[in-house]
């Protein structure tokens, strides 16, 4: 007779062997952020973006929306939610740049959906104070230039994607979603009216689709990618965990406080201390001779400093994201070195410098 009980891991090779009783990818990160053992870890297609998406075509519509903006990437989900998916009961909750959305408006009877910390704004909300803890809607928060690097009140909120390209400094391809039992409990109860692409559906003939939670990819993976996502992860591990990898960017942000203090021309976009973020620290130009400037002179102004530090080798990518207020974003999350930071600060007051001596002399 053939046997009918099979080993639970016929693991038996001699290299690479068998994990311990009890590993799965999710272990690392749940280890290191704190994630409650009753959410739910996927990985995901399309990076930070497929996993928001996949949260918004798969969850919303059972209530109305309450989205909170305050820069590029937040309005994107607004377009997402308003445009695409066409819900009505929708309300938008606006801040300009480097300000941040009247939190204490949020009707938690409502989904809310919001971005934990705008990349392109360098403003975080400041806690999770103002989420309710019994609220009837879900949290749906993009965190993922957030995690690992903030606090995360992980029991408030529903849905929290990240990618792995972002505060670890992994690789872009897939992306992590995060599930609260109310998530799943909302999946398996309610059936959104427009179709899903293979990509996004995370249930199957009504039932929540575990397997995507233990492991398993709704398409190919980049191993190579989750090699990667692993190896930041244990460095982060190595560190002394999540404080460890918070008091990094902290103290990276601590840098770049102390030279803006020190010096007349320069602010930050988040002029509150309180949301301004410790990751995508956003930064302008607040000379007298600069804000005078039309809007485009401006802008071209910031590029001119971003373009001269690269040049220099100095400082790649530094310059404001293409929809935000001319100036300059330096990130700041734990992969940053301070000393890199301190560094560069020399090259920031040079190449203002540069600029400020161009406009000197085309004003002469
Ligand atoms: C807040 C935020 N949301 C979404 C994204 C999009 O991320 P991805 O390219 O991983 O899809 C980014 C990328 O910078 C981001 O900063």
């Amino acid at each position: 007779m053939k046997p009918n009980m099979r080993p639970a891991r016929p693991d038996f090779s001699s290299g690479p062997c068998a994990k311990r009783p009890g590993w799965t990818p999710e272990v690392l990160k749940r280890a290191l952020l704190g994630i409650p053992a009753d959410y739910r870890v996927g990985i995901v297609p399309a990076s930070d973006t497929g996993a928001v998406e996949m949260a918004l075509w798969s969850l919303l519509g059972a209530r109305p929306v309450d989205m909170l903006t305050w820069e590029s990437f937040g309005e994107g989900w607004v377009t997402d939610v308003v445009k695409q998916l066409k819900l009505r009961d929708t309300r938008a909750l606006k801040a300009p740049y480097g300000r941040i959305a009247d939190l204490a408006a949020v009707d938690w009877t409502h989904d809310v959906v919001f971005t934990w910390n705008g990349t392109t704004s360098g403003v975080k909300v400041p806690n999770g104070d103002w989420i309710a803890a019994d609220r009837e809607g879900l949290a749906i928060c993009d965190a993922t230039s957030a995690v690992f690097a903030m606090d995360l009140p992980w029991a408030k909120l529903d849905v929290v994607t990240w990618s792995w390209q972002k505060v670890m400094g992994g690789e872009g391809a897939h992306g992590v979603l995060v599930l609260s039992p109310r998530a799943v409990k909302r999946l398996e109860s309610w059936s959104p009216p427009w179709p899903l692409p293979k990509l996004f559906r995370l249930t199957s003939g009504g039932k929540f689709s575990e397997a995507i939670f233990k492991g398993d990819t709704i398409n190919t993976p980049s191993l190579l990618c989750v090699e990667d996502a692993i190896d930041g992860l244990r460095w982060g591990e190595s560190l002394g965990g999540l404080k460890a990898l918070m008091a990094r960017s902290e103290a990276n942000l601590g840098v770049l406080e102390k030279f803006v203090a020190e010096r007349p021309w320069i602010g930050f976009l988040a002029g509150d201390k309180a949301i301004r973020s410790n990751t995508s620290v956003c930064l302008n130009i607040v000379a007298p001779w600069f804000t005078a400037l039309a809007a485009d002179k401006q802008a071209a102004a910031a590029k001119k400093m971003a373009d001269l530090l690269e040049t220099e080798k100095a400082g790649y990518d530094v310059g404001s994201y293409r929809d935000a207020p001319p100036g300059l974003r330096i990130w700041c999350g734990a992969t940053v070195e301070k000393s890199d930071l301190e560094a560069l600060l020399p090259w920031l007051d040079w190449a203002y410098g540069e600029i400020e001596r161009e406009f000197d002399a085309k004003a002469a």
